[in-house]
């Protein structure tokens, strides 16, 4: 019989996640499937990428395009932050080129009706299905499968601002005026992060990513206040699993140690902050994951080579470095440039 998942102590994702010396840098990129892969467009087919997401057979093949392609060190589960709000009913999509969107979005204590609690044997049925077919063909190739969940602040911005949002002027004001809906809500949110991301691993998963992109438009203060209790109860509730947790955020330079504190093994750092700084901020109790700019992949090999370089010399042979991208992979990205990023990390 195959074991479940890859040995933590040869797979060089689970060896960085801990810190630990690998044999090779880690390397994957958030975003990695997607529309940036001739191969995603030819399976995508008509309708939302909610269709696909809930086609186990399609999600797995689109997972599985850039590990064949790129020969990444982790196979992230193609899926969205929203998906475990769309099976719980609660009325949301994903528009094409918008992102996710509300028709009637999270305004008082009554829409809390509206996130009702999920049963994942039944509702997240058809993600269980796919991990389990992910994790299947990833084993025995030594590749660990990421699974993830969006946080509470980033989810409750698409619910409040009913679509993506840059100023979270209406998720800062419910917040504020009304800290106890806020925290009845984040609450609801955390509870649907801990079932999806337990299912997840339960069918297999090796580590679990959690998405708070959003996170970095607060100051301390406030993501001390509405938000880390929230995260933490989730990355808590992680804890006994033996999986490494996984904490993102982009802007975050500020909110790093506090990012830390939730209680992951891994803490992601966007672009704008060096690995070192980064480093120093989280006191080593964390390994980072990061951070290269992904605009940069659209520049010319000679440039990208250096910045990749910089982020190496960066990081300064440090074990604890699961080599990424600050953030998503930028559509308009050719393939082959992240191929050679791939190449070049592997051969350091
Ligand atoms: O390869 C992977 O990284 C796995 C797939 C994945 C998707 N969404 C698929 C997707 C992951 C990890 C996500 C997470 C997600 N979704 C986040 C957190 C990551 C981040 O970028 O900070 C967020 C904020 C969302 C919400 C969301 N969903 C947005 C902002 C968009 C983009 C809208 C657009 O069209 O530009 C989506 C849609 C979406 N989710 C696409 C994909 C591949 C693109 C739509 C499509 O291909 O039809």
């Amino acid at each position: 019989m195959t074991p479940l998942r890859p040995d933590p102590d040869t797979t060089p994702l689970l060896l960085a996640a801990r810190q630990l010396p690998s044999p090779r840098i880690p390397v994957w990129f958030m975003r990695q499937a997607g529309r940036s892969l001739p191969e995603y467009r030819a399976v995508r087919g008509e309708g939302t990428i909610l269709d696909a997401i809930s086609d186990p057979d399609r999600a797995a093949e689109i997972t599985l395009q850039p590990v064949r392609r790129y020969g990444v060190d982790a196979a992230i589960l193609f899926s969205d932050i929203v998906t475990p709000i769309w099976a719980g009913g609660f009325g949301i999509d994903i528009a094409a080129g918008i992102g996710p969107v509300c028709e009637q979005p999270f305004a008082s204590a009554s829409d809390l009706d509206r996130l009702r609690p999920l049963d994942p044997s039944t509702d997240l049925a058809f993600q269980t299905r796919t991990v389990q077919l992910l994790v299947h063909e990833l084993t025995p190739k030594g590749v660990p499968l990421i699974g993830f969940a969006g946080a509470p602040f980033t989810l409750a911005s698409y619910l409040i601002e009913g679509r993506p949002s840059r100023e979270y002027a209406k998720v800062k004001a419910l917040m504020h005026a009304d800290p106890t809906l806020w925290h009845r809500l984040c609450d609801r949110l955390a509870d649907y992060a801990i079932a999806t991301l337990g299912a997840q691993v339960e069918a297999g998963a090796s580590a679990i990513q959690l998405f708070d992109s959003w996170a970095g438009a607060l100051r301390p203060e406030h993501y001390q206040e509405f938000v880390l209790p929230h995260s933490r109860r989730i990355m808590e509730a992680m804890a006994g699993l033996g999986v490494p947790r996984i904490h993102f955020g982009i802007n975050t330079a500020e909110l790093l140690p506090l990012m830390a504190d939730a209680g992951a093994e891994v803490v992601g750092v966007d672009w704008r902050t060096p690995l070192s700084v980064a480093r120093d901020r989280t006191g080593g109790r964390v390994a980072l994951q990061g951070n290269l700019d992904p605009a940069l992949v659209l520049a010319p090999w000679s440039v990208l080579e250096r910045e990749i370089v910089r982020v190496l010399d960066d990081n300064a042979g440090h074990p604890g470095h699961i080599f990424n991208l600050g953030h998503g992979v930028l559509p308009q990205s050719d393939p082959e440039q992240l191929a050679r990023v791939v190449e070049l990390v592997h051969r350091r």
